[in-house]
């Protein structure tokens, strides 16, 4: 706490906050997927995400970005299914919306019919992309999860998606149904027992139409629920670990499970904090929660993966969710889930959703409160998608990077290091202390890394790459090492600038700022 003090009584800090920073990869290290950076997307407006019979060149891009940074495509989830039915004689797909209100100034469709070239779709995404894709079941209706089995086995065995290696990887029968309950798409009783013995009768005939096998590309996805703490009607991983479905045929069909997880809830009114959000210790009780369900999967060999959140429910809060500060939140919530060994963090988005990393089409309203706007507003990324780069910068591309959370005794600033073949490459520092644009003194900590470890090995100099903005507030104008993902195209723009340091050197990492360091050592450059 000290440090803070200090520096908001002098304009220059003069103080130096230690981390200890190992060179070599320590024991407790683990893996860091290459495919943690993904998107959930709503099926009700898929097709404008992704094109129809051409390929939306704005989501591509932004896509294909993060994929040169780890060398492999995001994860795509076409979630959200359980209003999702299929007819052949649609050609993509049609769907029923509510009216707009200044509160949901775009609302989630009513019901969604699919037709065979909705899922063909798929083969815009870039090459190599794995593809998770829902199926009805809040409706109750085998016919419907059937026939987009099967429309799902024909888009994946075609042609043009098989020469691009886009593959689907899960099926997910239904959307949070230990929410069905309350939201009366089964009786108020519904039981998890109830819940297990038809999800078991809807898998036997998806996994038919779907052609999932033991050894077939394609398997089920568990779970999805909203909460693993709402058990009263006794919903939960380790039920789901327990029941007798893995006695059965469709057992080692089941490789992954998936949870939901928002940080709150703010369907109506803006009643989020950012800096409640961005916070070190919110990020981490937020997530930590879910350690015992990661550790009874990980016993049982299957992956544990967040397949849908944000930061609130209900798409966003204005003010909170679509901010420079929600990237902050966004950074720290993504490396703290992998450092927890999850291996897929899905950010949920949705056309004109206020929490959306991406915006890929035109929009004629607004997302805030729904005002119409003149002329529309072009495909453009949201502050987000910055934490979705500078993780996936962060993973790097060998496919075989491990990371450590550095212990750092200060309430505001995480981090994290990166070991590439057992050596460290890169650390990332978040400072989540808000700062509003307007405010006039912007304070800064000042970080020294000690390496554990006078080893020959260690690192000589870091590049410095910083994540600016202008204050947590702000909705655009962020820059990464100078450049910006803010182009009309989404490919990145502008000059990069990063600073070289001795690693000796404290480091200044400003309020509501983050930084990644690249180290160099004798001999490389
Ligand atoms: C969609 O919902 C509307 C209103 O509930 C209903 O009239 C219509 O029949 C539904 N369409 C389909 C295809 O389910
Ligand atoms: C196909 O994509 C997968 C990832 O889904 C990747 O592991 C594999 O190497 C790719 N194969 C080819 C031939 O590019
Ligand atoms: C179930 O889905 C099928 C296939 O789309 C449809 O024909 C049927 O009307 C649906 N049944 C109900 C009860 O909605
Ligand atoms: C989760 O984060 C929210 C802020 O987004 C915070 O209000 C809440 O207390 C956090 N929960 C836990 C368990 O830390
Ligand atoms: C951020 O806050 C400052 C100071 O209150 C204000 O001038 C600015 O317009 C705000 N930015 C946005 C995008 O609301």
């Amino acid at each position: 706490m000290m440090p803070i003090a200090l520096c908001v009584l002098v304009a220059s800090c003069v103080f130096a906050l230690e981390a200890l920073i190992p060179v070599h990869s320590p024991c407790n290290a683990l893996l860091i997927s290459p495919s943690l950076v993904g998107f959930s997307i709503e099926q009700d407006r898929w097709t404008d995400w992704v094109g129809t019979t051409n390929r939306n060149e704005f989501f591509y891009n932004t896509l294909t970005n993060l994929k040169h940074l780890t060398g492999k495509a995001p994860p795509i989830r076409i979630g959200a299914c359980d209003h999702t039915n299929f007819n052949a004689a649609v050609q993509f797909s049609e769907a029923l919306f509510p009216p707009p209100t200044s509160q949901v100034p775009y609302p989630q469709a009513l019901n969604v019919t699919a037709g065979d070239g909705y899922y063909m779709t798929v083969r815009h995404l870039p090459p190599g992309t794995e593809v998770t894709v829902g199926v009805n079941f809040g409706q109750s209706n085998i016919t419907a999860a059937v026939l987009e089995a099967h429309s799902l086995a024909r888009a994946f065995r075609s042609a043009s998606v098989v020469r691009a290696n886009i593959t689907l990887e899960f099926v997910e029968i239904g959307n949070e149904a230990d929410q069905y309950a309350l939201k009366g798409l089964r009786h108020p009783s519904f039981s998890f027992k109830a819940y297990m013995r038809e999800w078991l009768r809807f898998s036997r005939e998806v996994i038919k139409a779907a052609q999932i096998t033991e050894t077939s590309r394609t398997k089920l996805l568990s779970g999805s629920f909203l909460s693993s703490t709402h058990s009263v009607l006794g919903f939960s991983p380790q039920a789901v670990l327990k029941s007798s479905v893995f006695n059965t045929e469709v057992g080692p069909l089941i490789t992954a499970f998936s949870q939901h997880h928002y940080s709150g809830s703010f369907c109506s009114g803006n009643g989020g904090i950012l800096q409640d959000l961005m916070n070190k210790i919110h990020i981490r009780g937020n997530l930590s929660a879910f350690i015992p369900d990661m550790v009874a999967m990980a016993r049982h060999g299957l992956d544990y993966v967040i397949g849908e959140t944000n930061s609130y429910a209900c798409h966003g809060a204005a003010g909170i969710s679509n901010t420079a500060g929600a990237a902050l939140w966004a950074l720290d919530y993504l490396l703290y889930a992998g450092k927890l060994g999850v291996s897929r963090v899905y950010f949920h988005q949705g056309i004109g959703y206020k929490y959306n990393a991406i915006q890929p089409v035109h929009l004629y309203r607004s997302t805030i409160n729904g005002e119409p706007f003149m002329p529309p507003q072009p495909p453009h990324i949201q502050p987000m998608y910055y934490a979705a780069a500078i993780a996936s910068e962060a993973i790097g591309p060998t496919g075989a990077t491990t990371i450590i959370e550095l212990d750092i005794d200060h309430p505001f600033l995480a981090g994290y290091a990166f070991f590439e073949r057992g050596t460290l490459v890169r650390a990332i520092l978040i400072n989540s202390h808000a700062f509003w644009a307007g405010d006039v003194e912007r304070e800064e900590v000042r970080l020294q890394l000690r390496s554990t470890h006078d080893h020959w090995l260690r690192p000589k100099n870091m590049v410095v790459k910083r994540l600016y903005m202008r204050g947590v507030n702000e909705t655009t104008g962020l820059r990464w090492g100078g450049q910006t993902y803010e182009t009309r195209s989404g490919k990145i723009g502008g000059r990069l600038r990063t600073e070289l340091l001795p690693v000796e050197e404290d480091l200044v990492i400003r309020q509501s700022e983050a930084i990644m360091l690249s180290f160099r050592y004798e001999g490389s450059n």
